[in-house]
Parts: C-alpha cells; structure tokens; sequence
C-alpha cells in the first residue's frame, strides 16, 4: 500500500488559495489528511468567510490509509428552547438575525477529529488561521465583490460591519487582519474544544444574542459532534462511500444511481434529451423521498432497507420515464435562488489517506451576525422551518425534519469518496444546497460512464432537477437547441441559470492524484509528488 501511495503523491484541492497552502504545509510537516483538514477548515474561516466556519457545521468522511472508513457529524442542532413554529410568524427570522442560529458544531467537530485521528498538534493545526487573522492577507476580489454584494445586510452587526467595513478602508489587493477572529483562534488554539463551551466566546454569543436569540450556555456545554455509520453502496466496479443522514447525500447518490441503473446512457450521448430527462427524473424521484422521509435520524425512524429495497426501486423505475415529464406534480415551490455559499476541500495524504469535507454557514456569510469576531450561521432554516412552504432552496421538506431542541437540520451535502480496489480513486464535494446532490451526481457519471477525464468531469456544464420546482436549471451551454427543443416536447419546463456548484475535487488518474477546483470558481488546487 505505501509504495503505492508513495507513488501517487499527495494533493490538497480548496476553494482558496491561502486554505490549501495551510493544508499543503501541514502535510510537508508530516500531518496526515485529517490533521490538513482541520488546518483547512480553520484557516477557511478566516480566508473565505462566506462559508468556510467556526460558527457553522459540516460533514467529514474519513478513508484512513489502513482501510478503515469514518464519517463525522458536525452539523448545527436546534438550540434547547427552540420550537417547531418558532418561525411562521416571521419567516425571515429563520435566515436572518440571531434566532436563525443552530448551536455551532466546528469547533467540537474538529477537535473530535483530531483527537482520534490527528497526528500532530492540535496548536499546529489551529495556528495558521490564527496568523492569516491577526497578520492579514491580500483581500481578494472575489470575496471584495461578496462583501459589497451583502453589505446591507452585514453593517446591520456591530461587529460585522467594524470587521468588514469599519476601520480598515478594504479594496481588493490590501492586506485584511481580522484581529477579534484572531483573538478567539488564540482561545482555540489554547482550548480546545472548551473554548467553545464556555469562557469569552461563549459569553460573547450569549451577550450579543440576548435580545433576539434564544442560545444558552448549555446549548453549547452540550454539543456533540457524531460518528456515524458511512453511508457505503457498490456501483459498478466501484465502492462508494457518502454522509449518511442527517445528510441525504448517500441516499440520495444511491438512489438516483439505482434508478438510472443500466439505462444506455453513454449510447445515447452526453448531450442528448434522453439522457438529461432520465438522471432528472431519477434525481426528481430520489428528492421525492428526501423531502418526505428523511430528517435527524436520532430522533426519527427512517426504513431506509425499505427505500432502498430492489423491488420498491424498480417499481419506482417504472414511473420514470426518458422521454416524459412524468414525475410532474402541483406544488407551489418558490424559485429558489441562487447561492455560492457553503465550501467543500478534498485532501489525500502521502500514505493513500482521503478527507472529503464539505462544511457550511448555510447562506453566505450565515445569519449575517457576529460575536468574538467569528460569524454565526442560519442552519435552522434548513429544518422544515415552514411545514409545507418551500425554504431558500425551494426545499418543500415534511414533519420528518421539523424543528425539535436538539435535533439536526436535514442537509444536502454530500462529501463523497470513491474506491476502486480498496483504494481512493476521487474524493469529490460541493457547495450548492440541493444542486450539490446532482452535481456529485453528474460529477461521478461523467467521470465513470462518460469516461471524461477528471478535468472534464468537474468543468463539464450541469443541469439540476429536484421534486419541486418541476423544471431543470440548467448552465447555459449544457443543453443544445436540439435537445432543448425535445425536452420541450416531453413536457420538461426549463430554466437557464448561472454556475451549479463549485467542486473541489481530487482523483487518481495515470499513476498520480490529480487535484482540481472548478473553473466555475477561484479555488486552488494542487497535487505534489511525495517520496
Ligand atoms: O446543509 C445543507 O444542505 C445546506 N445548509 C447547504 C447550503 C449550501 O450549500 C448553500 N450553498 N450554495
């Protein structure tokens, strides 16, 4: 195994450049995928703050180099005094403002990780986010034109507003220190995981979040990260290994590939209105489950041997169709909108170990409020906030996934990894709400029965289908006249959007690990050869 590993190298992909030097150093120092993982996802907090967290939630899966297989849950729950209608007399109130926050999961989440399988110290890991606060680095554009784009929002908070618009007269090319954000890396690099159960962070949450909150102090004595069972299935040749709930990925990757199965998807050709109307139709039908089954499954007994079973799946096949929109069905589903927000890095160490990671505030930037320099997420929207409404995603989500004190929100991402033979053939994730689950999807189909290569994979353009709304979204050149013109005639509405997902992704390909960040984005990836 060593040699072979050896001879692939290592390879880190993020969606910022500073996030995968910090993982890339911390394996030239000998840490392994977890230890750069963690690294990451704190100087992601710090570098790309739309997204990357201390005050959100995420999911790791964990292939370590002896084989062994884990998957971490570190999502948000709902705080003790929360209450399934606590939003249906003001719905804004579960995206924006303190009410929207879940009880944080990263820093326990993290810290979890590194403690059972982190080889270097936990410090090392923490210290340089710790620096890129307190010593700044070159604002980049992308995350200037992000903070113009929410400024209205974000100057709302005291603390947002001085940090990102106040003192410092920010432009793109200037250096940015976010010196409260660094204070608090101190505390986390010094405590730990208690650093975020009690002491000045916590005090500062709870003083900033009276007045429209309803954190408490033991909301945060109290969390705990999960390991969980990897959701595992066998496609083809392959072993996949995917979140298992709280998260729909696995499900829904399983299910969606169940109820393509052995349709001639390559016979009929990338583009052609066969091939589009049969994956949406499949992924419209595993939404379906999703949105009605599926939610925290502590709280929840979900028959999945039932939804995965061959004779309910082939029932369902039967109700698909390739040239039909027969899954159609009334709702009324908002158009949701399109978000950029959430981040997902792939790592793979010297010694053939592999971290996909996909961690979120939910809406860029969360719930847009801040304390002890650190922004909070908006993750209680993710729950059935509204029974019966579609939330920001368009998501019409059932009883299953209501908002109960402690419980977690249902997700859509979907950190994945690829086996073949045993060994780690693509570690693949994205942001993008529910079009993270198709664009997994279409990533593994066209890596695997499109036969593109892993570069092709990632930028090939996307289409999106899921229950509600009935139309695909599609980027603008995945769907040619021809083919728009027959799906038109199966009945299949249609809508043309900007960029589906944002994949970070790394794959073995002739000999080595081939990393790549989509084009879609300014994410850096990199592959080094290791000896
Ligand atoms: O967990 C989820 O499914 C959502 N909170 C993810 C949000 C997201 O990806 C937004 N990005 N575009």
């Amino acid at each position: 195994m060593a040699s072979f590993a050896s001879q692939q190298g290592a390879a880190v992909a993020t969606t910022e450049r500073h996030a995968t030097q910090v993982g890339l150093d911390i394996l030239a120092k000998g840490g392994n995928a977890v230890d750069a993982a963690v690294a990451i996802h704190f100087a992601l907090a710090v570098t790309h703050p739309n997204a990357g967290n201390i005050g959100g939630g995420g999911f790791m899966l964990y292939h370590a180099s002896e084989g062994s297989d884990s998957f971490l849950d570190f999502r948000e729950i709902a705080p003790a005094a929360a209450t399934a209608d606590m939003y249906r007399d003001n719905p804004n109130s579960s995206t924006f403002g303190w009410r929207a926050v879940g009880v944080p999961g990263a820093v326990p989440g993290m810290f979890e990780a590194h403690r059972k399988y982190g080889k270097l110290q936990w410090s090392d890991l923490v210290d340089p986010a710790y620096h890129l606060a307190k010593d700044g680095f070159v604002l980049h554009q992308s995350l200037f034109d992000n903070l113009q784009r929410h400024k209205s929002k974000l100057t709302l908070d005291p603390g947002a507003n001085i940090t990102f618009f106040g003192s410092q007269k920010m432009q793109a090319g200037e250096i940015f220190k976010q010196s409260e954000l660094a204070h608090s890396l101190q505390l986390i690099s010094k405590r730990g995981d208690l650093a975020m159960r009690n002491g000045h962070i916590v005090d500062e949450i709870l003083r900033l979040s009276a007045k429209d909150g309803i954190l408490c102090a033991t909301d945060f004595e109290n969390y705990q990260p999960v390991w969980r069972d990897v959701h595992r299935f066998y496609w083809r040749d392959k072993e996949i290994l995917c979140a298992s709930l709280p998260s729909s990925g696995g499900m829904f990757l399983q299910q969606s590939l169940a109820l393509i199965g052995n349709s001639p998807l390559s016979v009929w050709g990338f583009n052609d209105s066969r091939t589009i109307q049969l994956i949406g139709e499949a992924t419209a039908a595993a939404f379906r489950d999703r949105n009605k089954y599926f939610g925290d499954p502590d709280n929840l007994k979900v028959d999945l041997p039932r939804l995965l079973d061959p004779e309910y799946l082939s029932l369902r096949r039967q109700q698909i169709s390739a040239t039909s929109q027969s899954n159609a069905h009334l709702g009324n589903a908002s158009i949701p909108r399109e978000t950029t927000e959430t981040t997902h890095f792939s790592v793979i160490d010297k010694w053939g170990g592999a971290v996909s990671c996909t961690t979120t505030l939910n809406s860029n930037f969360g719930a847009k409020v801040m304390a002890a320099g650190i922004l909070f997420n908006n993750e209680m929207d993710d729950f059935a906030a509204q029974p019966g409404e579609a939330n920001q995603f368009g998501l019409v989500q059932s009883s299953a996934n209501e908002i109960i004190p402690g419980n977690r929100p249902l997700s859509s991402m979907a950190p994945t990894i690829v086996l073949k033979d045993g060994r780690v053939d693509a570690i693949i994730g994205s942001p993008g709400g529910p079009t993270i689950l198709t664009t997994v999807l279409q990533v593994l189909l066209n890596r695997y029965i499109f036969n593109m290569q892993p570069l092709a994979a990632v930028d090939a353009p996307r289409f999106h289908r899921q229950d509600l709304p009935t139309y695909i979204k599609h980027e603008w050149n995945r769907i040619n006249a021809v083919a728009r013109e027959r799906l038109r005639q199966y009945g299949q509405p249609l809508r043309k959007v900007r960029g589906l997902g944002l994949v970070n992704a790394i794959f073995s390909y002739n000999g080595s690990y081939q990393a790549i960040s989509d084009k879609r984005g300014d994410g850096w990836a990199q592959s080094v050869m290791t000896n």
